[in-house]
Order: C-alpha cells, then structure tokens, then sequence
C-alpha cells in the first residue's frame, strides 16, 4: 500500500475515532512524522495522562503504553505491536524485588518506568531517565533500592552521594552494548565534536560524554548549545528530530548499531491496522492500576 494512502488513512481514523498519537524519539522517521507528539518517556506519560483525547495510540514499547493506561485507565490505550516490549523490563522479578525489601526494610523502592506493572505496584516511587535524580533526592530516605538498570542507578548514585543505593544488576541490552573504545573511535572521526549520553550507557563510557541525559534532555542540549558537531549517544530514532531541528549542525551517531529492535518493530502499516482493529488494546487488572498508579502519581508531582 501507497504511504501516502497509509497516512491519509491514518489521519481519517485518527480524526473519526478521536484518537491522539503519541511516539517515542526511538520510533522509525515514518511514525514521529504522524505522531501528534513526539518525546522521550517521561514527557509521553505526563501527556497521556492530561490529553483529553479517549483513544491513545502509542508508538513505543509496552512498558510505554502500560504506563499510560495506568495514569489514565477511562482511556483505551493501544499499542500497534503486540510484542514491542523492553528486555530490561523483564529483568526483574516481583520475587526480586520482595527479596531486596526484607534484606532492606529501610530502604525505598524507585522503579525506572522501564519496568513491569506488577514492579512498579511494588514501588515507593517510579522514575524515568529525565528526573531520577530529582525523585531520588525527593524521597526522605537515606538508602534507595533501584531497578531495574544498573547503569541509571549509578549514574543517580553518583549524583546524590548523601544516599547509599543498592543497585539491582538490569540493563539495556542496546545501551549496555556501547564500549569507551567507541567513543574514541566516533571522536577521532570528528574531532571537536561535543558527546551527549544516555545514561543507560556504561558508566566508563558516561565518562567520556559532555552531556548525560534522557533522549529529551540530548535533543534540548544539542538545541540551545552553539557549537557545530555532536555525537549522539543513545538509539538512532533520535537522530530524526535532532538533525531536523538543526540543519546546520553536524549529528552523528557513537556507533551505527544503536538500533533497539523492539522500538523498531513499529511500521506505519501497524499503527494504521491498530486504528482499524482497536488493537492491541492494554488491558490491566483493576487492582494493579490502583497499586501502581501510586508511584507513577508520586514521581509525576515529585518531578
Ligand atoms: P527516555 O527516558 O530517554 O525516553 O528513554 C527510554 C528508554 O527506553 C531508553 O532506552
Ligand atoms: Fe528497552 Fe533499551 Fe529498547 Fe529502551 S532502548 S526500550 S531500555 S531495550
């Protein structure tokens, strides 16, 4: 089918069943480009949960789409490929995390946003990589149980050294992939270029970075810092809206296999048939939304 087609159909749907469409920077150019709006997790789950809209399509992975029919549960939430999930979500167990708790009853539990329903219903708070510094330094408690990625928990610790954090051992499977020999390599192809990170990323490669931040917060820096090239530590996707809004500045990519296949399983073609079929619908037990919407309302005005 014609991607032209494809996108008018989308649109006639989108405008009949009064649906919003919401994408992560991770997403592939052909949905940002239909998407209502485009962000990194936490800006996506503040959206859906002030939209009016009844109907959300969400372009991302399913911890995603399960956050915003948690903040939002009246609203039908679909997610255009059933199995665009998140390996580090699946990490860690409830099992997991009741055993953290009895061998730290004083601890508080901050879950990353990356996680299961049922993870998040076993949290103090939920976090996402824009403000888990900021919910961490929120909470009165002294030690901070976090998971499940290591790598933002270290990077958090490193930030608050006041707190003592025990750090569950999840990571990205994309981020974690990325090595400091990358960085020199991607840095003597472009010298003088300024590094922006995710801090999914290893802690000896967020060493060598100028710039540590959610997707949301790189595309901000690269925005407002004058300088001419950049290199861009996180998933390709980003590369779209970064090159986009800066014509004159020279973006490149640490290493040409920062691919999340999951963020990547999402086509134009699903979105359309999602709208067309009502599916994948998310669909939670009662009690568990109750339990979990708690962390993520707490993170949202801590933040
Ligand atoms: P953001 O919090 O930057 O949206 O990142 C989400 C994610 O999945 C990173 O791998
Ligand atoms: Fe999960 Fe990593 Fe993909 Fe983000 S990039 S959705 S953390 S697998």
């Amino acid at each position: 089918m014609d991607i032209q087609l494809i996108q008018q159909d989308i649109f006639r749907l989108k405008k009949e069943k009064n649906a919003v469409i919401l994408a992560h920077y991770y997403q592939v150019p052909e949905v940002q480009d239909i998407a209502d709006h485009v962000g990194d997790s936490f800006a996506l789950s503040k959206l859906a949960a002030e939209l009016p809209e009844p109907l959300i399509v969400f372009c991302g992975v399913s911890f995603m789409a399960e956050t915003a029919k948690i903040l939002s549960p009246e609203k039908t939430v679909l997610l255009p490929v059933a199995d665009a999930g998140c390996p580090m979500a699946d990490m860690v167990t409830a099992k997991d995390v009741l055993d953290l708790k009895r061998r730290h009853p004083d601890a508080a539990v901050v879950s990353y946003v990356n996680s299961s329903t049922e993870i998040k219903a076993l949290s103090d708070i939920c976090c996402t990589s824009s403000n888990a510094v900021k919910v961490i330094r929120s909470l009165p408690h002294k030690k901070i149980i976090f998971l499940p990625d290591e790598n933002l928990g270290s990077y958090a610790a490193e930030q608050i050294p006041e707190k003592e954090f025990v750090l569950f051992k999840g990571f990205c499977p994309v981020h974690e992939e990325v090595q400091p020999i990358d960085v020199k390599l991607t840095r003597d192809k472009n010298p003088g270029a300024l590094f922006a990170v995710h801090p999914e990323c290893r802690a000896d490669v967020r060493k060598e970075a100028d710039f540590i931040g959610s997707t949301g917060q790189i595309i901000d820096f690269i925005k407002r810092t004058d300088h001419p090239n950049f290199i861009v530590g996180t998933e390709m996707g980003i590369l779209h809206p970064i090159i986009s809004q800066n014509p004159t500045k020279k973006i490149v990519s640490l290493t040409p296999n920062f691919i999340c296949p999951n963020m990547k399983k999402t086509r134009l073609i699903n979105v359309l048939e999602s709208l067309q079929q009502m599916k994948q619908m998310i669909e939670l037990d009662d009690t568990i939304i109750e339990m979990s919407r708690k962390p993520l309302f707490k993170m949202l005005e801590a933040s």
